[in-house]
């Protein structure tokens, strides 16, 4: 069976570190949409890894780990992330994967995000500038470069040809950036992949599923970032839901089993969008302090507030989760209240659906308020040790959410996380 493990929220849910935790019980982890632009936190033995593209199995020595074909790669950032992995996992290269069915992000595909996000002006999307999305839009305009095609002996001329029609598209921007500086360093790294084990993802998957085999789809981005259900157009350029597992790795439906989805205990955002909950006070500076909150990709400050159970109860609709893992719930041991938006206020009328489109709409959330608890969630060891406020906190998200909690994680150690019975 191929469980999914995604994030809920707007990203950096804490998928990498949970992944990582759960990755002892599968047997591959496979990343099925997204790319560079996804920054996964990990700690190994005390050391910080950010990983990009590497799906976060890599560190667990049984674990076989699959790039699928729904994943754009930047061939150069790639090998940058195997050249950082390598001497704390010397094994890795004997346990990746790459589907020749994944796309690649080409220097202009970067150009065109910047020169593209440069003419929105005040209206950016706040992309990652990692090219994401002129290269999805390759794919979908059927122009795009696969790893496969890198294994063919005319593959500078497909290069050549692409890179042609994007110049004819960089003229209509003022904003010019200097992609060919990138060109010797992406065809080095293009030499580079081709020494990797290139398969057929579908198959390769299909094998290893009839020989019994555990796999564990890895999300990138959040639900709420989905091209199709997000805050469009503020949104990534893939499916981020569970709908993406199948046609981002060539598996059927039937073939996906559990869903875990990921919430933070409060919320996130990086880059522009609607965020109703966010908070623009001191006690939104607070969570920033208290989380962390900076991207793992860009070092941009994220936007923090509270809990949004509207866009939870929508986007745990989306992918069917039947396990919710709640993390960082250590950073709210300092707040108190803490609130959980239960529904909007549009119009004067109260409505628990999202509407079409946030950005239009002026919405009040309307908040429940919590007790804050007594004791550090960050130091206890399992569930009996956590304040009962903080049980009830729980019991009410799942009640909101008609979705039990499995875990919750108090820390970013692999270990801090407690088992909900
Ligand atoms: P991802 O993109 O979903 O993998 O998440 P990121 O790695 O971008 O961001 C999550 C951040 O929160 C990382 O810095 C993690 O180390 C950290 N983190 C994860 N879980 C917890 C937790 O339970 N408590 C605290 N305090 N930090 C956490
Ligand atoms: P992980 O996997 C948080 C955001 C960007 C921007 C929008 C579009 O770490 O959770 P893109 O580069 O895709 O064109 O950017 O999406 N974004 C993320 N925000 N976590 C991520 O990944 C993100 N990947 C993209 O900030 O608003
Ligand atoms: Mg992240």
């Amino acid at each position: 069976m191929i469980d999914v493990l995604l994030g809920l929220q707007w990203g950096d849910e804490g998928k990498g570190k949970i992944v990582d935790f759960l990755a002892s019980k599968y047997d591959i982890i496979a990343r099925f949409q997204g790319g560079p632009n996804a920054g996964h936190t990990l700690y190994v033995n005390g050391t910080k890894v950010v990983l990009h593209t590497i799906p976060s199995g890599v560190f667990h020595t049984h674990c076989l780990n699959l790039i699928g074909n729904g994943v754009v790669i930047d061939p150069v950032t790639l090998q940058k992330e195997i050249d950082k992995v390598l001497p704390l996992q010397p094994d890795m290269l004997q346990r990746l994967y790459v589907s020749s069915k994944a796309h690649l992000i080409l220097p202009t595909h970067r150009a065109l995000d910047a020169a593209s996000e440069a003419a929105k002006g005040q209206d950016k999307i706040g992309s990652t500038l990692k090219g994401i999305g002129p290269a999805y839009m390759d794919k979908t305009g059927r122009n795009g470069l696969r790893v496969g095609d890198i294994l063919s002996k005319n593959f500078k001329q497909k290069y050549d040809k692409l890179t042609q029609k994007h110049l004819e598209m960089l003229r209509q921007y003022e904003h010019q950036v200097d992609w060919r500086q990138w060109e010797d360093a992406f065809f080095e790294s293009v030499e580079y992949i081709r020494s990797l084990q290139i398969v057929n993802g579908e198959y390769w998957l299909d094998m290893h599923l009839k020989d019994g085999k555990e796999v564990l789809a890895e999300g990138a981005q959040g639900s709420m970032l989905d091209i199709d259900f997000g805050t469009y157009p503020f949104v990534t350029s893939s499916n981020t839901i569970a709908a993406g597992v199948c046609s981002g790795l060539g598996v059927a439906p039937s073939r996906i089993g559990d869903v875990y989805g990921i919430t933070k205990a409060y919320c996130t955002r990086v880059g522009g969008g609607p965020f109703p909950t966010e908070l623009l006070d001191e006690t939104g500076e607070e969570l920033r302090k208290a989380g962390s909150e900076f991207g793992a990709t860009t070092g941009r400050p994220r936007r923090c507030g509270w809990i949004d159970l509207v866009a939870l109860r929508y986007t745990v609709m989306l992918s069917g989760v039947t396990k919710l893992i709640v993390t960082k719930a250590d950073v709210l041991d300092e707040f108190n209240p803490i609130k959980a938006a239960t529904a909007y206020l549009i119009d004067g009328k109260e409505t628990k659906e999202l509407p079409f489109d946030l950005c239009t709409e002026d919405i009040t959330p309307v908040y429940q308020e919590f007790d804050g608890w007594d004791k550090p969630i960050g130091s206890c060891v399992n569930y009996d040790e956590l304040p009962h406020v903080f049980k009830d906190y729980c019991r009410f998200l799942e009640q909101y959410l008609e979705t039990k909690i499995s875990y919750v994680s108090n820390g970013t150690g692999r270990d801090q996380l407690l088992a909900i019975p």
